[in-house]
């Protein structure tokens, strides 16, 4: 089986003014099934542009990126957003949630968006809710939960769907430290029972070494790629 995710030759280059920033330089990385991977590195080294590349968010200047052997790019927009409902699911730091629907109605929107019906992607929903621990808070509004909770919610919307890689940035970059230790545990679960892969840009130094592997970046550029050793 190859790898779930590769990207070749990356470059992104933002306009900046009369010149321009070389915000991703050449980056190339091959992520296997089942590695949860942390990107660190200064604030504005590239790693959010080069998240948001690997999430279909943002087009890269050259070079390719394929998920399950499919390529992301150089096809339609309607085909890259079907590849990324269907393989990818996200986290961000901000949680990103619809504040006026309730958490089992946000859990619930990548399952209709794939073409579920309403009582499947509400079933889906319940059971996702139910493996983030809160089954008893499915009908309240994000602005009803507290931080942790809100960010557990976005872990199951972005898990509902059973995506191939799960692509955070700062996960844990708003929440306290006991909080941000227990959103870790969850995504650590959902690596081991379901062999999910993820990619996790982190500054927290915790996260990183719960993670299988490190990617370091430095001005665009990926410096050092280190294996973690088994905890
Ligand atoms: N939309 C944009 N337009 C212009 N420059 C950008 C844009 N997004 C990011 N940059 C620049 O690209 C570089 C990398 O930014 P970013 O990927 O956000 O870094 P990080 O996430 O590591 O902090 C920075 O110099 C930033 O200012
Ligand atoms: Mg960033």
């Amino acid at each position: 089986m190859g790898p779930v995710m590769k990207a070749t030759g990356v470059w992104k280059i933002y306009p900046s003014g009369e010149s321009t920033v070389q915000a991703v330089k050449g980056v190339d990385v091959s992520i296997d099934a089942g590695e949860m991977v942390a990107i660190m590195g200064a604030s504005g080294c590239g790693k959010t542009t080069l998240l948001n590349i690997l999430s279909g968010i943002d087009e890269p200047n050259s070079g390719d990126v394929h998920v399950n052997g499919e390529p992301l790019f150089g096809i339609s927009d309607n085909k890259r957003t079907r590849m990324r409902a269907e393989y990818l699911g996200f986290i961000f730091q901000d949680f990103n949630l619809l504040p006026v629907l309730s958490a089992v109605e946000n859990v619930e929107l990548p399952l209709l968006l794939l073409g579920k019906s309403a009582s499947e992607a509400r079933k889906g929903a319940l059971e996702a809710l139910q493996s983030v621990g809160l089954s008893q808070r499915s009908e309240h509004l994000p602005s009803e939960l507290s931080g942790g909770q809100q960010q557990r919610v976005a872990v199951a919307r972005a898990l509902v769907h059973n995506p191939t890689v799960i692509l955070c940035d700062e996960p844990t970059g708003n929440l306290d430290s006991v909080t941000s230790a227990e959103v870790l545990e969850l995504l650590h679960k959902l690596n081991r029972e379901r062999n999910t892969t993820f990619l996790i840009v982190t500054h927290d130094a915790m996260i990183a070494k719960r993670c299988t592997r490190t990617l370091q970046m430095l001005d665009g550029t990926i410096v050092e790629d280190r294996r973690n050793e088994e905890e």
